[in-house]
């Protein structure tokens, strides 16, 4: 993405950005959703801009009243305090926020919270059994595939939706299939292992 343009001419930088945030406010109140205060989530309930709703979370049953704007990854990051799930874009662009939903993975930050009514929800908290990690997780680990591990929940959810999908016939058709999972560690060889292990024993 080319850099934003610079604020031009008589506008001071703190004015720009002061002019611009007031421009953006909607957008911005939408994102910050998860941190809106107690009274202010209220006074949305009485204005009909929130809703109850009732979901499986790693096979854990939450019915709560959320803003009808609240993304799936605020939800689970906000409101369930399952902070594996990470916040990279917050716009659909790296994956990080990839969790299961009815077992398809799924963009957090692109999936609205009052859409998944009565939706199984799978996070990398849900991923282990007990002491026992996922195989996935487990070849993570060997495979030694991550630096900074930021991505990491993210891909490991999404590497469990590409083994289930079936596309690990190749390294090449998982790059293709991970493909909207941002490394920016650039850990993308391991990665690409650990998937071919945990799907194939290799
Ligand atoms: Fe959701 Fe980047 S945080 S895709
Ligand atoms: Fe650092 Fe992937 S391990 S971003």
């Amino acid at each position: 993405m080319p850099p934003e343009p610079a604020p031009t001419s008589a506008l001071s930088r703190r004015t720009f950005i002061a002019a611009t945030t007031a421009a953006a406010g909607g957008v911005a109140a939408g994102s910050l959703v998860g941190a809106v205060p107690a009274a202010v989530g209220a006074e949305a309930a009485e204005a009909g801009t929130s809703r109850q709703i009732s979901l499986i979370v790693n096979g854990k049953r939450h019915t709560l009243t959320v803003d009808n704007r609240t993304s799936l990854l605020d939800l689970l990051r906000e409101h369930l305090g399952l902070l594996g799930t990470k916040k990279g874009c917050d716009a659909g662009a790296c994956g990080a926020c990839t969790v299961l939903v009815d077992g398809r993975r799924i963009n957090g930050c692109l999936t609205l919270a009052v859409r998944l009514e009565g939706a199984e929800v799978i996070t990398i908290e849900g991923l282990a059994v007990g002491e026992n990690l996922h195989p996935l997780q487990e070849a993570f680990v060997e495979q030694d595939a991550f630096q900074c591990g930021y991505c990491t929940p993210g891909q490991i959810m999404s590497g469990v939706g590409c083994i289930r999908e079936g596309h690990t016939r190749s390294p090449e058709e998982i790059r293709e299939w991970m493909s909207g999972n941002i490394c920016r560690c650039g850990c993308y060889v391991k990665i690409v292992k650990a998937v071919q292990q945990a799907a194939h024993g290799e």
